[in-house]
């Protein structure tokens, strides 16, 4: 069988992030649901839980910031931001694709390079993840650590109930999306194909 072309679509300091955040976030979310539902759940000793969640936690803070300062840096961060020309036409392209194309075997309406890799859809639910819940999530979490410490902040944003509602909301907003973001993961021109890209960095075009 003939080969496409081949990207590099994901340069090595973009997988090595991926892979620790996404390992970050599972930990997070099996460690998370121990807090959460300690009065039901007992895979782990909930002290356990809270230390494992607590320096995981900072872990993936720390590793943002890798993320941040390699798109910052490199100005690859264009890539997140949706053109607006033709913008919702795109989004809807995208979205017949994904409701029904896929199934009856249609090519997907956007041609992937490593300066345009994400196609509309794509786009919006990125920026939205890594420029608004991650930080809200990291600032959540670093407040309800340390209450006490940071009691004047988490009484301006509105007090513990609150922050905690926050975090427990977006919790469940990323998990969703672990499941989502890996379907559509498997819809690559095979199964594995993005999975394998986002290991080795090159994509089959
Ligand atoms: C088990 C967990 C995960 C798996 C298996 C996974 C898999 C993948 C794969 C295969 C890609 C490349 C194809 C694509 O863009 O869809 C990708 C890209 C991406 N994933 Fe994940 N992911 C996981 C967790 C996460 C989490 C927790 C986040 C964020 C909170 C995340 C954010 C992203 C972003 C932003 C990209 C695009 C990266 C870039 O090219 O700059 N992923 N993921």
């Amino acid at each position: 069988m003939s080969k496409g072309r081949l990207l590099y679509n994901y340069p090595l300091p973009v997988r090595v992030w991926h892979w620790i955040n996404a390992s970050g976030f599972v930990c997070l979310i099996l460690t998370g649901f121990q807090i959460r539902y300690a009065e039901v759940l007992n895979f782990m000793p909930l002290t356990v839980a809270i230390s494992i969640h607590n320096y995981v936690g900072f872990g993936v803070i720390a590793n943002f910031f890798v993320w941040l300062s390699y798109y910052l840096g490199t100005g690859n961060v264009k890539i997140y931001i949706p053109d607006s020309r033709g913008w919702l036409a795109l989004v809807w392209e995208q979205l017949k694709y994904y409701g029904y194309g896929v199934f009856v075997g249609k090519h997907n309406p956007h041609l992937m390079s490593p300066e345009n890799k994400f196609n509309p859809l794509q786009q919006l639910v990125y920026l939205v993840v890594m420029f608004v819940f991650l930080p809200a999530q990291m600032m959540s979490g670093l407040f309800l650590w340390q209450i006490k410490k940071y009691e004047e902040y988490i009484n301006l944003l509105g007090g513990i109930k609150l922050l905690d509602t926050i975090h427990v909301l977006l919790f469940f907003l990323f998990t969703s999306f672990l499941v989502i973001h890996c379907y559509f993961a498997t819809l690559g021109h095979t199964p594995l194909a993005r999975f394998k890209a986002m290991l080795t960095g090159f994509e089959e075009h």
